[in-house]
């Protein structure tokens, strides 16, 4: 894997200039950072060596290359998830080519059902914690590669406190009310029976989505800094559960772009 990592990361180095400092990962929905790029190239991931390519309709795959906010930024509009049929090390190897182009710090945006009652419609959820042990596996097992970081990666803080904190202030300032609570990875693509739903509320989850965090566990053992936001995008809430609609979450998420896209900014030019 080593070498491949090498070889996607040579290739992304070639069709840009400077050192990327930043990775974004925009969550389903969530494309519209991509214009605030001042994008220098967009290479298709067909176009990188050992990429996959993603394969739902509403997610562009492609990787931008450009700045924002007068930093270097390396941007994954669309990304790998699990019920497309990639296997983790698939999933996360992006992330671990971010690592190699000296990438140390990690923006990552999805959209989640919210559990929480006291959520709403389109609020932005700062992750402060995860579950990962839904997922029927994760891109930590298997061979161990010491350059990858530890064989048990500790996983007491994988979002970091400092860019949380960070993103309060920012929220602060610009008058962006945030929410802030546990996400938790379920494998999809199906969404979830109210017995699910119910289930995961009393494991302690406030949001659950298909995304996110294997990306982070691999972050999270190269030593990356990770923030994590979630955007509700429908209500999982047992007793009004409501049919999922595929347009609707859609629409949550583009009418919390604006506010993502502030903060996201925001917290780039300040890193
Ligand atoms: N469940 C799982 N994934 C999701 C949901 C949900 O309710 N909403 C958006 N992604």
């Amino acid at each position: 894997m080593l070498e491949q990592i090498q070889e996607a990361a040579d290739f992304i180095k070639r069709s840009m200039h400077g050192q990327p400092t930043v990775g974004i990962i925009l969550g389903t929905g969530l494309g519209a950072l991509a214009q605030e790029v001042d994008a220098e190239i967009a290479l298709p991931y067909s176009m990188i060596p050992h990429f996959v390519t993603s394969t739902v309709e509403f997610h562009n795959g492609k990787l931008i290359l450009g700045t924002l906010a007068g930093k270097s930024v390396v941007v994954m509009q669309g990304r790998f998830h699990y019920y497309e049929g990639y296997g983790m090390q698939q999933i996360t190897f992006p992330v671990r080519v971010m690592h190699a182009l000296g990438i140390r710090t990690l923006l990552v945006s999805n959209a989640a059902g919210g559990m929480n009652p006291e959520f709403q419609l389109s609020d932005l959820m700062v992750i402060e914690d995860h579950i990962s042990l839904l997922l029927p596996s994760n891109p930590l097992i298997g061979h161990h590669q010491p350059e990858l970081g530890d064989r048990f990666p500790d996983m007491s803080e994988p979002y970091s406190p400092k860019l949380i904190d960070m993103a309060y202030a920012i929220a602060g300032e610009a008058g962006i009310s945030l929410k802030k609570g546990v996400y938790v990875s379920v494998p999809g693509p199906q969404l979830e029976t109210k017995a699910e739903y119910r289930m995961l509320r009393q494991w302690g989850a406030d949001a659950v989505g298909m995304s996110t965090v294997p990306e982070v566990m691999v972050a999270h053992q190269m030593g990356m800094q990770v923030f994590g936001v979630s955007v509700i995008t429908d209500m999982a809430i047992p007793k009004t559960l409501e049919k999922a609609d595929i347009q609707k979450i859609l629409a949550a998420a583009e009418a919390a772009e604006p506010t993502l896209t502030t903060l996201t900014r925001e917290m780039v030019r300040r890193l």
